[in-house]
C-alpha cells in the first residue's frame, strides 16, 4: 500500500485509512453529459488512493497538508477557513476543492493530512482528476464522521472541480467514480441523475476490451472543451429547446442553418441515441453477437467525434484505424478529447493482433509508444485499508 507507506514517510505516523477512487473508460455517450443526456461508463481497476489522519500536533489548527507521490516537490498546505476558488493551483486544487465545496455544503472538514498515490496516468482521458476529488472526498468524510450519500458526493466533487479549479465538465467522471459497479457499467441520465447497472461482462462473451492510452495529452482547460460546451448550448437555444437532450428526431437538427452548430448538435443526438441502443444490446443476453454490434455503435462514435464534434487527435483515429484492420469489432476515442486514450472491443482471440497492430502503426510514424490497460469493469471508489 503505497499511500500508506508515504503517509508514514511524510507524516510521522499511521493513517487512519485509505481510500481508493478508481478511474473510468466511456463505453458510450461522450459529450452528451453537460447535455443533460445519457452516458455508459464503467470503472478501471486503477485509481488514486489517499491515505489519510486527522492532524494532530503543530498542523492540529485547521489547515489541510497534502503531498504526492506523483508530485514530490510539492507538499501544500491550506487554511481551511481562508480556502476560495483561485488561491490553490495545480494538482492540490483538486482536493483543496473538496474539502472548500465540503464545507461550502454545510460539512465541517477536520484539520487532516493527506497523502495521495495514483496508477492511473494523467493526461489520459481516464479522469484522474475526479479519482483526485473523489477519494479525498470519502478521506475527509470519514475522518469527519459523516456519511453522504453518493449521489451528494458527486455534486460535491463536481463542484469542487467547477467552481474550485475552474473547469466546466460535465457530471459523468465523477458519477463513475462514485457509483460504478464491478461487472457492470453505469447507465447515467444527466438530466434526473436517475442511474441503472447494467451487466457488462465481455470476457465472458469471448470478447475482449482494450484500452489504449495514445500518449497525447489533453488538457481540458485549454479552451476548446469549453467552446465545445457553449456551441451545444447555442445549438439548443436555436432549436428552442433547454438542452440537446430534449431533441429526439435526429432531423430536428437539420432546422439549424449554422453547419458548425449542426455537426455539434447531430453528434450529441446520435450518441444519446447510441448510448440507448448499447444499453439494449447489453440487456439482451439471447443476442449471441451483442459485443460485435457494440463494436460497430462504437466506430461509428467515433467517425462522429472526429468528424461531427471534431474533438479526436491524429494518435486516436491512427489507432481506430489500425485496430479495426487487424479484426477488432469496434474502436473509439473516449474522454473529452484532444489527447487520450481510445477503447477498443475485440475477439479475445485477435487482441494480440490488434495490440500489435496499433504499436507497429505508432512505430512507423515514429510516435511515443502506445500504453495498453486493462479494463475491467471495477467497483466504485471505497476504503481499502
Ligand atoms: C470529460 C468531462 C466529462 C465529459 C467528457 C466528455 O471527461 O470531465 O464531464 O464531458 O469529457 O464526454
Amino acid at each position: 500500500m503505497r499511500a500508506w507507506a508515504l503517509f508514514l514517510e511524510r507524516f510521522g505516523g499511521e493513517p487512519e485509512g485509505v481510500w481508493l477512487a478508481p478511474g473510468r473508460a466511456n463505453l458510450m455517450g461522450e459529450h452528451t453529459d453537460y447535455n443533460d443526456g445519457f452516458v455508459l461508463p464503467f470503472a478501471l481497476g486503477q485509481g488514486v488512493t489517499a491515505a489519510a489522519a486527522v492532524a494532530s500536533g503543530a498542523l492540529a489548527a485547521r489547515r489541510l497538508t497534502l503531498c504526492s507521490r506523483q508530485e514530490p516537490d510539492t507538499a501544500v498546505s491550506v487554511d481551511l477557513d481562508g480556502l476560495a476558488p483561485g488561491q490553490v493551483t495545480g494538482w492540490a486544487a483538486y482536493p483543496a476543492g473538496v474539502a472548500w465545496a465540503l464545507e461550502a455544503a454545510g460539512y465541517r472538514v477536520p484539520g487532516a493530512c493527506v497523502a495521495i498515490d495514483s496508477d492511473l496516468p494523467v493526461g489520459a482521458g481516464l479522469s484522474s482528476s475526479a479519482a483526485l476529488e473523489c477519494a479525498t472526498a470519502l478521506a475527509l468524510t470519514s475522518l469527519a464522521g459523516v456519511e453522504i450519500p453518493r449521489a451528494d458526493l458527486v455534486t460535491i466533487a463536481r463542484r469542487a472541480e467547477n467552481e474550485f479549479v475552474g473547469v466546466p465538465t460535465g457530471v459523468m467522471d465523477q458519477s463513475a467514480s462514485l457509483r460504478c459497479q464491478a461487472g457492470h457499467a453505469l447507465l447515467l441520465d444527466c438530466r434526473s441523475l436517475e442511474v441503472a447497472q447494467v451487466p457488462f461482462d465481455p470476457v465472458a462473451a469471448g470478447a475482449a476490451l482494450l484500452l489504449v492510452n495514445t500518449r497525447a495529452r489533453h488538457a481540458l482547460s485549454d479552451g476548446e472543451y469549453g467552446r465545445r460546451r457553449a456551441e451545444c448550448e447555442e445549438a439548443a437555444r436555436r432549436l428552442g429547446v433547454p438542452s440537446l437532450r430534449s431533441v429526439t428526431d435526429p432531423a430536428d437538427v437539420d432546422r439549424l442553418d449554422d453547419p458548425v452548430l449542426r455537426r455539434r448538435a447531430r453528434h450529441v443526438v446520435a450518441d444519446d441515441q447510441r448510448v440507448l441502443e448499447v444499453v439494449t444490446l447489453l440487456r439482451s443476453s439471447a443476442d449471441v453477437d451483442a459485443y460485435g454490434e457494440i463494436g460497430r455503435l462504437l466506430s461509428q462514435a467515433h467517425a462522429s467525434l472526429r468528424d461531427d464534434f471534431e474533438v479526436s487527435w491524429p494518435e486516436a483515429d491512427a489507432a481506430v484505424e489500425a485496430m479495426l484492420a487487424a479484426g477488432a469489432a469496434g474502436a473509439r476515442m473516449i474522454g473529452g478529447g484532444f489527447g487520450g486514450s481510445v477503447l477498443a472491443l475485440a475477439p479475445a482471440a485477435s487482441l494480440d493482433t490488434v495490440r500489435d497492430a496499433v504499436t507497429a502503426t505508432f512505430a512507423e510514424r515514429a510516435w511515443t509508444p502506445p500504453e495498453f490497460l486493462s479494463a475491467a469493469p471495477a467497483d466504485a471508489a471505497r476504503r481499502v485499508a
